[in-house]
């Protein structure tokens, strides 16, 4: 078997970012719509905080904060001080549009440049609510992250969905299995293993979580028409025909519905107190 190479190609990280910039700032209207219908990103976000026991009044540095909807929830349930960064000037603007503290700031910019823009600021976490599995150089973000806390400190991430069924069964494998598709070959950039893998080389002992929900179809079918997450399950078409296509796909599955599940997967690490 082929080594995974050690360095992320440039061209292949800017490829990859340019994509991801591109679909977000496509994707700001129905990502609001569907986040005002489902009110989702928001409880992931709590859901991350109460699994790594947050602390009240923390600094937190958000990063692909999107249009802010994270830092909202953990200002609104934990009086928390977040920065935000996100790659997409669409999503932040959107974000800033509706933020209603002071203790929010939103700004455009790149996860994997954390420490310059830090400047200097030391948070007690940094946390990617469903955005690392995006990044293309997963180990130069979580360096960035781990430079950027304070001795213990944590770091700590929400993950692309799983759909689980009886025994243990893929359920999106199943889909594109009944539509006659293969499965796209990456539906994620970076895998929740090698996400692991990763905040253990800047972490040490890592602590994983996970939160499941019924697999609601038509909760699915609204997640996955949001344009960029579309795309992680038919890249390569338009965005009319992708939403088609989700539609058809997850009708595949209605006879799962009472006993599949959506599992949503986390990590924690912690930033030692005493340098090694
Ligand atoms: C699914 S959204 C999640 C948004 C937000 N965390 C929330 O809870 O609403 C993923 C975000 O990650 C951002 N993103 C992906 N790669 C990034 C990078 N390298 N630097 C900054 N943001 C990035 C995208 O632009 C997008 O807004």
């Amino acid at each position: 078997m082929q080594k995974r190479p050690k360095t992320v190609p440039a061209d292949f990280k800017v490829r990859v970012k340019r994509n991801v910039a591109d679909n977000f700032n496509r994707s700001y209207l129905k990502y609001e719509a569907f986040e005002q219908r489902h009110r989702f990103f928001y409880t992931l976000a709590l859901e991350l905080a109460e699994h790594i026991q947050l602390q009240p009044n923390s600094v937190v540095l958000d990063v692909g904060c999107g249009s802010g909807i994270s830092a909202r929830a953990l200002n609104d349930k934990y009086a928390c001080r977040v920065l935000g960064v996100d790659l997409s000037a669409k999503m932040v603007a959107a974000g800033q549009a509706r933020i209603g503290s002071p203790d929010i700031r939103l700004v455009v910019g790149d996860g994997e440049r954390l420490v310059d823009l830090a400047a200097g600021q030391q948070f007690d976490y940094v946390l990617y609510n469903m955005a690392l599995f995006i990044f293309p150089d997963v180990d130069r973000t979580l360096q960035e992250a781990r430079a950027c806390l304070r001795p213990g400190g944590k770091i700590a991430y929400t993950f692309y969905p799983e759909l689980i069924g009886s025994g243990s069964s893929d359920l999106l494998a199943v889909a594109f299995e009944r539509l006659d598709e293969p499965m796209p070959r990456f539906k994620v950039v970076t895998d929740y293993d090698r996400a692991g893998q990763s905040l253990e080389g800047v972490c040490g002992n890592i602590t994983h979580y996970w939160w499941e929900q019924p697999l609601d179809l038509e909760f699915l079918n609204d997640f996955f028409s949001i344009p960029a997450q579309s795309a992680s399950l038919f890249p390569g078409l338009d965005y009319e025909d992708r939403v088609e296509k989700v539609s058809v796909l997850l009708d595949t599955l209605a006879d799962k519905a009472d006993t599949g599940k959506i599992v949503w997967r986390m990590a924690e690490g912690t930033k030692a107190k005493i340098e090694p």
